[in-house]
């Protein structure tokens, strides 16, 4: 699409009035002798129209292809009103990306019914891309609000059962930024990492589903409170797998797999090695981590050495040896994370 200052057409001509050429277009024209002028004058700004008159001393075929390999002038119609050997300079100037060309003798009426022609369709096709442009623009925003309202949906969600498990305040921003730096440690893009570290707040919301007396229980559970407490997994997996919602689908997958463990002695599948799927891997270690260093009713939160050495125990046994080592390369970030967002350490 042309601007109100450019010229819809261009003509690149060599006579000695251009006017009688111009004037048939019915659009503001501007006159140039010299290919290398149309080059100079459509540099940045465009043109509805050009229109190049063919003829000794001028590489008509050069300066189209020039012309067409501009990505603005895209939709700039291009005609050639040829000299001479007609067939051969057709076939090249449309090779070179020339719209039409007119052949001699060359009819005034016939050239300016083409032309304007050229021009509505050149004009036509930029509005459509304009439009096409907008819309691609909207939609790009309509998605990217819907993502926002999602992810803002889902971070309310989880301060509400935040809310009813005793677990001190804190404990899913601190998971979430752990899977982060494990994710980051492990080489996974940013937008990759965000999801999972998202998805990873939702690992317990299936203890919506256990009773009080077992889930805020000060001593230990009994076999029974045991397996009730165990089907979380399950039941958040439950609760979230058949969403539309791709994030609630990791959701549903981190929520199964978390408590599996490296050597296969995990709940709820048994599942060994790899078999356990990322997410559930990363936050494995994410979620430990954090249950270690904060305090729970039945003991105090462990000092950020004792938790680390304690992944590094059990890597390879109960946590993924490549989860635990991104882990530790992010020790800093880990640190400067809990400083920042302290775990309740008393018992
Ligand atoms: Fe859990
Ligand atoms: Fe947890």
């Amino acid at each position: 699409m042309t601007n109100a200052a450019d010229p819809a057409v261009v003509v690149v001509t060599a006579r000695p009035d251009p006017g009688g050429l111009t004037r048939l277009f019915a659009a503001p024209a501007l006159a140039l002798a010299e290919g290398s002028q149309a080059l100079a004058a459509l540099a940045r700004g465009a043109a509805d129209l050009v229109v190049v008159e063919d003829r000794p001393g001028l590489d008509a075929v050069a300066l189209i292809r020039a012309l067409r390999l501009r990505p603005h002038l895209a939709h700039t119609a291009i005609l050639l009103i040829a000299d001479d050997d007609p067939a051969e300079t057709r076939r090249r100037a449309l090779e070179a990306g020339a719209t039409d060309v007119v052949l001699p003798p060359l009819d005034a009426s016939d050239l300016a019914l083409r032309g304007r022609n050229l021009i509505a369709l050149a004009r036509a096709q930029g509005a459509v891309e304009s439009q096409a442009r907008t819309l691609a623009r909207e939609v790009e925003r309509a998605a990217a609000e819907s993502q926002e309202r999602e992810r803002e949906i889902i971070r309310r969600l989880m301060l509400a059962a935040e809310f009813r498990d005793d677990q001190a305040g804190d404990h899913l921003t601190r998971v979430a930024g752990c899977v982060l730096a494990i994710a980051d440690g492990l080489g996974l893009s940013e937008e990759e990492g965000n999801d999972i570290a998202l998805a990873s707040t939702m690992h317990d919301i299936g203890k919506i589903g256990v009773a009080d007396s077992i889930l805020r229980k000060p001593g230990p559970l009994t076999e029974p409170e045991r397996f009730e407490m165990m089907q979380h997994a399950l039941r958040g997996y439950q609760l979230l797998h058949d969403s539309p919602s791709r994030l609630l689908r990791l959701a549903a997958e981190i929520a199964l797999t978390h408590h599996e463990r490296w050597d296969g002695a995990g709940y709820p599948q048994g599942l060994k090695g790899t078999e356990i799927p990322l997410p559930g891997r990363i936050t494995a270690v994410a979620d430990v981590f954090d249950a270690l260093i904060s305090a729970r009713v039945y003991k105090p939160g462990w000092p950020l050495e004792r938790a680390r050495r304690f992944l590094e125990e059990q890597s390879g046994a109960q946590f993924d040896p490549d989860c635990v080592a991104a882990f530790l390369s992010r020790w800093d970030d880990v640190v400067a994370l809990v400083e920042e967002r302290p775990a309740d350490r008393a018992a």
